[in-house]
């Protein structure tokens, strides 16, 4: 199947660029799963923009760069933080209902925020930016949207029917999960959309579908990836042991929760930063792994009740409901909290235009490393960098669209030498333990030894995922697997290169930030 542009992801990044090739192209949106189940529907605190009189772009800046430990390339930065006001009117223009007060959007706020910059919708932003441009993207003629898509591989020149050594990409191989076929789907160009990796851990904030194909694909495929070892922790995912990966958004500490020992009710933050609950997040997951390791504790508190409980309900809505369905009311009660992986800082890797090192192949998006994010992510700018660079690839697109050729004939996906697995149990087996010694060995603080512990137990499930793969027709579970080793690899070889600790890669060996900041890259 061919059409002028493929993008893999219908979220944030997917469908802005999505909406702006439509105007002059033909667009197929592909995704796993449903059309909302990345990371963008899930979206809770807001998108980070410079709109109040007393702000400026130099603080945002300024902010975004401390928080990222320096790692952040200045350039890509100000690139994004000064088109953060054009693309929050383009939201506004497709309808999204961003909260307001007397004098404009109303501004909440953030740890590592020096100002009131996040325009939300109550606490549940991602979901109302997901149905406004899903409802665009719906409306538009030029746009074809297929779920239940599992891309498997990018095409590329190793792919063509004349075989050619050319790292040109011309679309990707998907698995239609309703029928069991795997077809090639073409395009003059491809844009990578396809979020993160989170669920490479155990413990995850990110959606099902976060395992990082679009990173694994890309590399495979030949491109640089970098920075992977800056894996973010989310300081306050809900504690409960049968809901797993509730997020209670940053916001709530920006309002004035305070983080405290849940025996003592001791407020522990002012110990380790002066900026006490709005320190980055790097700092507050540390400093809650740190009180939950000295004390021995399952959990710490996150209490707001001492904010007026119309308040708390008013700007916490969703938040509310959801805990009160748990039995926790948090106009009165503490909510009990644990760090869990959020956000995959890394990626692959792309200049100003999108581009990444391959020709026919953009990406934008959390499975990209663009150099805002450096070695973390300041709250709120991730979807602001969606939003950016999913307009920047989409006009270098249409810049270069008469250089573009249109794809050569491409070879059908091969079947004839697999079967259909009868050991399923291998996938999840191998699933569980990827994300176990992940969370065990490269969470919140590392040494080399648990390192290279991990590094083994990589080497050794290459072995027993490549064979499964050799021999079993693909299925989701079994892309996804193979994806998570890839980016758990990516991971681990990342962390055992960077020999200091900078942002959110802190090993007890290398204690030290060294002078000058170094992004870590990898060639395949
Ligand atoms: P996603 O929205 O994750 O979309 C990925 C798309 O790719 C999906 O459509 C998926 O189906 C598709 N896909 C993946 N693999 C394949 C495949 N193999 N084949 C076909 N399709 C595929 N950021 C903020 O800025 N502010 C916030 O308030 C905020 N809150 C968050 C709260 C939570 C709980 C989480 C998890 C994240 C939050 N983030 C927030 C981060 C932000 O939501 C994400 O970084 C952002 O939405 C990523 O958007 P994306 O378009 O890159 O990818
Ligand atoms: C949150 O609401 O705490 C998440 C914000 C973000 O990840 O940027």
């Amino acid at each position: 199947m061919t059409h002028d542009v493929l993008i893999i992801g219908s979220g944030a990044a997917g469908l802005t660029a999505a909406l702006s090739l439509a105007t002059k192209h033909k667009v197929l949106v592909l995704a796993k799963g449903p059309l909302t189940s990345g990371s963008t529907a899930w979206a809770q605190g807001g998108i980070a923009a410079v709109l109040d009189a007393g702000d400026t772009f130099e603080e945002h800046i300024r902010d975004t760069m401390v928080a990222g430990a320096g790692l952040n390339r200045r350039e890509t930065v100000e690139f994004v933080i000064e088109h953060a006001p054009q693309a929050i009117e383009r939201l506004v223009g497709l309808g999204v209902p961003f909260n307001s007060d007397g004098a404009g959007l109303h501004l909440t706020r953030e740890g590592g925020h020096s100002h009131r910059r996040i325009v939300h919708v109550n606490d549940a932003t991602g979901w109302a930016v997901q149905a406004a441009l899903l409802k665009a993207a719906e409306e538009n003629p030029n746009i074809t949207l297929l779920p239940d898509r599992s891309c498997i591989d990018l095409i590329t020149g190793r792919h063509e029917e004349r075989y050619s050594g050319s790292g040109r990409v011309w679309g990707a191989y998907a698995l239609d999960t309703a029928t069991g076929k795997v077809e090639a789907y073409t395009a003059r160009a491809t844009i990578l959309a396809s979020g993160g990796a989170g669920r490479v851990y155990q413990f995850s904030t990110a959606p099902r579908g976060a395992t990082g194909d679009g990173i694994a694909m890309a590399w495979r495929a030949g491109c640089r990836v970098s920075n992977m070892e800056m894996m973010q922790f989310h300081p306050t995912c809900l504690y409960n042991l049968e809901v797993k990966n509730f997020l209670i958004t940053e916001a709530v500490r920006g309002e004035g929760g305070q983080l405290k020992h849940p025996h003592t009710g001791h407020r522990f933050m002012p110990d380790y930063d002066e900026r006490a609950e709005l320190a980055p997040r790097d700092v507050v997951a540390r400093a809650i792994d740190d009180q939950i390791k000295r004390f021995g504790l399952d959990y710490v508190h996150l209490d707001i009740s001492h904010m007026p409980a119309e308040f708390v309900t008013g700007h916490f809505p969703t938040i509310h409901e959801k805990l009160l369905a748990l039995g926790i009311d948090m106009t009165t009660q503490p909510i009990p909290v644990v760090p869990a992986q959020h956000y995959t800082c890394g990626g692959v890797l792309i200049g100003l235009d999108a581009r990444t090192d391959l020709p026919g192949l953009w990406a934008a998006g959390e499975c990209t490393e663009s150099g805002l994010h450096g070695a973390n992510r300041l709250a709120s700018n991730s979807l602001l960098e969606c939003f950016v660079f999913g307009e920047a690839a989409a006009q270098d697109i249409l810049r270069c669209w008469d250089n573009l050729d249109a794809p050569p004939s491409i070879r059908e996906w091969d079947e004839s030498r697999v079967t259909d697995s009868d050991e399923e149990v291998i996938i999840k087996q191998n699933w569980t333990e990827i994300r176990r010694f992940m969370w065990n060995y490269v969470g919140i603080v590392r040494t080399t030894k648990r390192l290279e512990r991990a590094a083994h137990r990589i080497k050794l499930l290459y072995d027993e995922v490549g064979d499964y793969y050799g021999h079993f027709r693909v299925t989701t579970d079994l892309i996804e697997l193979r994806n998570l080793l890839q980016c758990a690899d990516l991971i681990v070889q990342s962390a055992l290169k960077r020999h200091e600790s900078r942002g959110l890669h802190y090993t007890l060996d290398y204690p030290q930030t060294d002078p000058v900041a170094r992004d870590t890259v990898l060639v395949p």
